[in-house]
């Protein structure tokens, strides 16, 4: 059986850091709000002249660089944003561009928080379904290019950042014991698409917009469906609970990331925490956490990963995979 196995990861995160008291100098906020409603301590945010894609570049060189390959050795690159430079073309196409690959194809998932999971999700069928062997996967955001800087519940929230990573084929028996990605678990609920959304886009203002969120509403989807997801997909892969050697979920808030452990029965030694130093940065937080934590040395080979998100749309899902 074809399995999808990392061979690499790699990240970047733009040179300005940006502390909580920097929000608290035009806002009614403060470092000890921010820090104990959500965890968050700092994040970075992209120079004026950097975009999406640059940031995307560098963390897919690190990825190619710790995976020992090529750019032209990678059949694929499946790219995760809510922030592309342009409407078209794809953020992929010009980190294909930009890494000098000149074969294979490229192309954007817009899943919100949750787009790493699903472009986890698409590699893994690509590369299980013989259409390639390596794919580049990417999530990568500017969203300080989508902030209303006056909205105290919404701005302090998220940074900017890129993580990818490089998949591989692998020959599998098909059972659990294999190495590469077991199982994924993909949802979504438009009903509930009020609740995060951005308020411009090319069919509707013609503008950008801006992030709106009802926080505490998305805040308690979040809790139920993150647990409830990760049973499945570990479910499908015949796995539990105990099974997890690693849970690396979307860092958005620490407290859906402990409420969400606690509901999985996991201690928090299991969980790969990044959110202070990065805020939430939608679709590149999970492949950001991923890479930090691997730089750590934190995975065996072997060991259970299981990466989970959620974001606008709402969109949520979980990815088991073996390291
Ligand atoms: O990445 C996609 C998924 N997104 C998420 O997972 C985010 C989910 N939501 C959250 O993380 C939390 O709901 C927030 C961090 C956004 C907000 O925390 P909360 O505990 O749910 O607070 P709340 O929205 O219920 O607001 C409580 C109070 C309100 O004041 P009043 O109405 O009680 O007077 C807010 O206006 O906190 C106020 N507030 C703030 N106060 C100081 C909201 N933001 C701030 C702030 N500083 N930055």
């Amino acid at each position: 059986m074809r399995r999808a196995v990392v061979r690499g990861t790699g990240h970047y995160l733009p040179e300005r850091v940006v502390d909580n008291d920097f929000f608290a100098q035009t806002l009614d906020t403060s470092d000890e709000w921010i820090r104990s409603r959500t965890g968050i301590e700092r994040r970075h945010f992209a120079a004026d002249d950097q975009r999406t894609s640059d940031l995307a570049i560098a963390a897919a060189r690190a990825a190619l660089d710790n995976a020992g390959m090529q750019a032209d050795q990678i059949d694929a690159i499946v790219l995760a944003t809510s922030t592309p430079d342009f409407t078209f073309p794809s953020v992929a196409t010009m980190v294909q561009a930009g890494l000098g690959m000149t074969r294979g194809f490229a192309f954007d998932v817009q899943a919100v928080c949750a787009g790493f999971v699903f472009a986890l999700a698409n590699a893994d069928g690509l590369i299980r379904s013989g259409q390639a062997d390596r794919v580049l996967v990417i999530g990568a955001e500017t969203f300080s290019r989508i902030m209303d800087w006056t909205d105290r519940g919404t701005c302090v929230l998220f940074g900017d950042g890129a993580g990818a990573v490089v998949l591989e084929v692998a020959d599998g028996d098909g059972s659990s014991d294999d190495r590469g990605i077991l199982s994924t678990d993909l949802n979504s609920d438009g009903r509930y698409k009020d609740l995060l959304h951005v308020d411009g886009g090319v069919g509707s203002t013609g503008t950008a917009g801006v992030l709106r969120m009802q926080g505490n509403l998305v805040f308690r989807h979040a809790v139920e469906k993150l647990a409830d997801t990760a049973h499945r997909a570990l479910d499908k892969a015949g796995l539990d609970s105990d099974d997890v050697d690693w849970l690396v979920p979307h860092q958005a808030n620490l407290r859906i990331i402990s409420a969400t452990a606690q509901k999985m029965q996991l201690p928090m030694e299991k969980v790969v925490l990044t959110v202070a130093d990065h805020g939430n940065t939608s679709a590149a937080s999970i492949p950001l956490a991923l890479s930090v934590a691997d730089r750590q040395g934190k995975f065996q080979e072997g060991d259970v990963v299981v990466a989970e998100g959620i974001g606008g749309g709402l969109s949520w899902g979980s990815v088991v995979l073996r390291w």
